[in-house]
């Protein structure tokens, strides 16, 4: 018989925590009982999880108790503080926030990269950053036909990245813009609706943002590679869901598309959508809601020696945050 689990969603009333729901059930993850937490907030409110509607509770030191695996995705306030109370009353933490992510005795797992890190949890893993995900996708399984040194890429992040708040910003501002009103930001700097923001997670000195470093320094630790160079440019797109990047990468060996498509097309949580001549590349309309990331655009880069050029599109919901979640806890 099948060992069933006691979950624990902490951020269930979130743009992720929601997704947590929809792909516990939709894999059949064999789940015991459901506890749906939030904030004081959803006191009141109920989720839906099978045939079942929940009752939020507010997170709180009991919230643990009896819990096998949780699932964190409040933001590293709630994740810093409470993950220790998880890990204390021994359940297993699955952690979607930044904050964990680079302790070295803390996993950081792209299930079809790193499985095998898994095993040296302690009691939490973490989840990578959602366009890193995406990124690597694409880029681990050439990495491994060619041997990749760095990359220079764009990102195109789409605003439910940034939680459901910012969904409710772009639906409204597009409301406004089409009637000629005037536009309120609240959760970025700028209005999002017909316009593109470089601008993703806070500045450091470098002149990077947090986001633009994780692609390299979470890089590094999942695909094992201490010397993985990446430049990247983030960018907040008025698309609804699924973030794309373009991508230029300099490999050890020599490249040819046809090897980099053969090798891409194999790999599981992938699929080559690469005709041009058909206009068939991969798109954010496509993928949203989709498990599997897309890639195409394939091409040898006309820059730099042994340099591939292509364009990853992937559910940043799915596959960076809720599918790759959950993937980490059907490894365990
Ligand atoms: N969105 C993405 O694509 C994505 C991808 C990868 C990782 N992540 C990470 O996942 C986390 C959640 O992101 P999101 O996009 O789902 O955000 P969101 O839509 O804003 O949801 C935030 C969730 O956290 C809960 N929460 C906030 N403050 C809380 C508190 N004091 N106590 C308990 N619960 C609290 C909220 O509950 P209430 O409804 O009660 O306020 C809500 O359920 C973040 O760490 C984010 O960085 C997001």
């Amino acid at each position: 018989m099948t060992k069933s689990y006691h979950i624990a969603i902490v951020g269930a009333t979130g743009a992720v925590g929601i997704e947590l729901l929809r792909v516990l059930e939709r894999r059949s993850f064999p789940v015991a009982s459901l506890r749906a937490i939030g904030s004081a907030r959803s006191a009141g409110k109920s989720v839906r999880f099978r045939d079942d509607s929940i009752p939020v509770e507010e997170l709180g030191d009991g919230s643990f108790k009896k819990i096998d695996i949780a699932f964190f995705s409040a933001g590293g306030e709630i994740s810093g503080k409470y993950v220790p109370v998880a890990c204390q009353a021994e359940a297993i933490a699955i952690d979607n926030s930044s904050v964990f992510r680079m302790e070295p005795h803390v996993p950081l797992v792209i299930p079809e990269i790193n499985s095998e890190d898994v095993r040296d949890h302690r009691g939490l893993i973490a989840n990578p950053n959602c366009t890193t995900a995406i990124a690597l996708m694409a880029i681990y399984p050439l990495h491994r036909a060619f041997g990749v040194r760095g990359v220079f890429a764009a990102s195109y992040q789409a605003v439910s990245g940034s939680g459901a708040r910012a969904i409710d910003e772009l639906r409204e501002q597009v409301k406004n813009a089409l009637q000629d009103r005037q536009l309120t930001a609240q959760v970025y700097p700028h209005p999002i609706a017909f316009n593109l923001l470089p601008h993703v997670d806070s500045f450091l000195e470098s002149g990077y943002t947090k986001e633009e470093m994780k692609m390299q320094n979470e890089g590094r630790k999942i695909m094992h590679l201490p010397e993985f160079r990446a430049s990247v440019t983030c960018v907040r797109v008025p698309v609804y869901r699924a973030h794309s990047v373009a991508i230029s990468a300099q490999f050890e060996r020599p490249v040819s598309v046809e090897r980099a498509r053969e090798v891409l097309a194999k790999t599981p949580g992938l699929e080559l959508v690469d005709e041009p001549e058909n206009n068939r590349y991969p798109m954010p309309i496509t993928v949203a809601e989709k498990d599997n990331c897309q890639v195409g655009r394939v091409r040898v880069d006309c820059a730099f020696e042994n340099g591939l050029s292509f364009w990853v599109s992937g559910d940043q919901l799915l596959k960076g945050a809720a599918l790759n979640a959950v993937q980490i806890a059907e490894l365990l």
